[in-house]
């Protein structure tokens, strides 16, 4: 009796030992190289991990209890190319953009001045932007303001504040911009779409536009090019500025802001590279609107600000556009009204 006991415990021990076996994965011997070979490197140098961290910056696939896309790889190798090129080519060309873009407008203004008006102003007003234009160009710019002050925070700040402001200061600031840029984004992003439906009727090309490229505008030589209600270099800020630079930031914004589709890292950093590169073009493309729409141009502010302007000013700057208005072709009843409303100067 105690015989069969004894053989049946050691059956059952047997039978357990095999189940377990069969039940733990099999020792990778490599991992088990890995292992001994951290173990005697920890004897040698305790708590250098070189061999498990070369092994984790290969990217290989490790294993993880955390369900989810690319939970297996601790680090991803292309993430250091990816660092190497926001903080290398894209920063420091982007960077060097910036500054040439400015002191080439600075230059012009210096040399050119504000383009005036040769004639003296009627008095007489002409209604250029509706208000419901007006109100859409103002939210747009006051977003796209401020996405692009807290981007380039968020770009250049560390290697630009951060020695001038300390820590402290820099890190509420660029608190401060990363939140401001991760609300104003998808703001912009409507703005972008009304922007489009608001303007694009009068962004087609037109008779005159041919003219206006060949001369430049006028730009260099001063000289006076007739246009409908915007001129070519006006639609190419709306084509490839608002709409085609729109959709590139705002869709790579939108990537970034709201990671939870499951976007792997790699789709992230291209995300980024392609958002900071659109986005600092737009800038500099920006900065001429901008330059027109303030001190470039007399009384340009003005159109976008009250919504009218002088007839002098329609006549020189957008010809077709205030002949049109005179013979009528503009439709009646537009919210632009009877185009020769007498407002007192
Ligand atoms: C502070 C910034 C800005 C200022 C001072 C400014 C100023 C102006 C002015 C004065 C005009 C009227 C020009 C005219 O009468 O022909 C104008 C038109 C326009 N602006 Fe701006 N702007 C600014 C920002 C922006 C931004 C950020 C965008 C788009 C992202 C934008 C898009 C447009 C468009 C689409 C037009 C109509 C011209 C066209 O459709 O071609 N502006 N702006």
């Amino acid at each position: 009796m105690r015989r069969t006991i004894t053989r049946a415990g050691v059956a059952l021990l047997a039978s357990v030992w095999l189940v377990a076996a069969a039940q733990s994965p099999a020792v990778d011997p490599k991992q088990a190289d890995l292992a001994t070979a951290q173990a005697a490197q920890q004897l040698s140098q305790p708590l250098n991990n070189q061999p498990v961290w070369k092994e984790v910056r290969s990217g290989a696939q490790q294993y993880t209890s955390l369900p989810g896309r690319e939970t297996s790889v601790l680090i991803q190798p292309e993430g250091q190319t990816w660092r190497a090129v926001r903080n290398g080519q894209a920063s420091v060309y982007g960077g060097w953009l910036l500054v040439v873009v400015v002191l080439s407008i600075a230059a012009y203004y210096w040399r050119r001045g504000s383009i005036p008006l040769s004639e003296p102003p009627t008095g007489r007003k002409v209604r250029r932007f509706t208000t419901g234009e007006r109100v859409i160009h103002w939210a747009t710019a006051i977003a796209f303001v401020a996405l692009a002050v807290s981007g380039l925070v968020i770009l250049f700040g560390k290697n630009v504040l951060l020695p001038l402001i300390g820590y402290t200061l820099f890190s509420w600031l660029a608190l401060l911009a990363k939140n401001l840029h991760n609300f104003v984004g998808p703001v912009f992003v409507v703005c972008t779409i009304l922007m489009f439906l608001a303007f694009v009727r009068d962004n087609v090309w037109q008779q005159g536009d041919a003219e206006w490229i060949r001369k430049g505008g006028g730009l260099l030589k001063g000289e006076h090019v007739p246009s409908h209600r915007f001129n070519f270099g006006e639609k190419s800020w709306f084509w490839f500025g608002v709409v085609f630079l729109g959709i590139v930031v705002g869709v790579s914004g939108l990537v970034l802001n709201f990671p939870n589709f499951e976007q792997t890292r790699a789709t992230m950093q291209i995300a980024n590279i392609v958002h900071l590169v659109a986005a600092i073009v737009f800038i500099c493309l920006s900065l001429g609107h901008i330059y027109m729409g303030t001190v470039g141009v007399d009384g340009a502010l003005e159109s976008m600000r009250s919504g009218y302007v002088d007839e002098t000013w329609a006549k020189e700057h957008h010809e077709y556009w205030y002949n049109d208005i005179k013979a009528g072709r503009i439709p009646a009843g537009d919210e632009a009204g009877p185009p020769m409303q007498h407002r007192p100067a």
